[in-house]
């Protein structure tokens, strides 16, 4: 499973970089406005720091301008990939993209049917947000688990990348159901990696290799 960063925030990215954490990085236009940045400077210096898949939003909603916006995006890095809301005309403006073999991410997916059409229409990814449904009081994984049937059912080659995931949980969820990756915020990734129990733990290791090991005073 990959992991995604879900942010245009250049010091988190490298932070999670360093440590080898993300496999990618997934932007929208609210991350990137929180910035005060030129998107395109944004995407640069991403391109500069991870060597993976970096979504990049159109903010267009007529297939005309999505294609437009989708070949300056593309052409920033060849890292890039499109992000294409799951509206009619980014369906229109996703079926030319593929035929160019230009990388998208239908973005905005809510329910089954939306994926099963972005996937017939080659989607490279397809991001069903699992936050912002569970905001609604549905449950985001049920979403997952039907998504992970169908693209198995017809062996689609479109990536359900877990968006929205707002806690560790999410995550866990995600790769129980064998989503191919989750997009987080650094506060989630950071989460992944912690637990009571080991703090708890090495602290008591440490403690016990120090009483051993204290010079012997005369
Ligand atoms: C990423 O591709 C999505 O835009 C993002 O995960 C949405 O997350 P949010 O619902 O927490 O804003």
């Amino acid at each position: 499973m990959k992991f995604f960063l879900d942010t245009a925030n250049i010091d988190e990215i490298r932070d999670a970089a360093e440590y080898g954490l993300i496999d990618g990085v997934t932007t929208n236009p609210s991350l990137v406005a929180k910035e005060g940045r030129d998107f395109k400077d944004i995407l640069r210096d991403i391109t500069r720091i991870v060597d993976g898949p970096i979504s990049a939003e159109v903010v267009s909603t007529e297939a005309e301008g999505i294609l437009h916006e989708a070949h300056e995006l593309s052409s920033v890095h060849r890292n890039i990939v499109v992000k294409v809301p799951m509206i009619k005309e980014g369906m229109k403006a996703l079926r030319q993209l593929t035929k160019e073999g230009i990388r998208t991410n239908v973005t905005l997916c809510f329910n089954p049917n939306q994926a099963l059409i972005a996937a017939k229409l080659g989607a490279t990814y397809v991001s069903p947000f699992v936050g912002r449904f569970d905001d609604v009081s549905e449950v985001g994984m049920n979403l997952i688990a039907d998504l992970v049937r169908i693209f198995r059912n017809y062996n689609f080659q479109t990536q359900i990348l877990v968006a929205s995931c707002r806690s560790p949980l999410h995550v866990r969820e995600a790769a129980l159901l064998g989503a191919h990756v989750a997009t987080m915020p650094y506060k989630v990734l950071e989460q992944l990696l912690k637990h009571p129990l080991t703090d708890i733990g090495l602290d008591r290791f440490l403690k016990d290799w120090e009483k051993a090991h204290q010079p012997a005073h005369a």
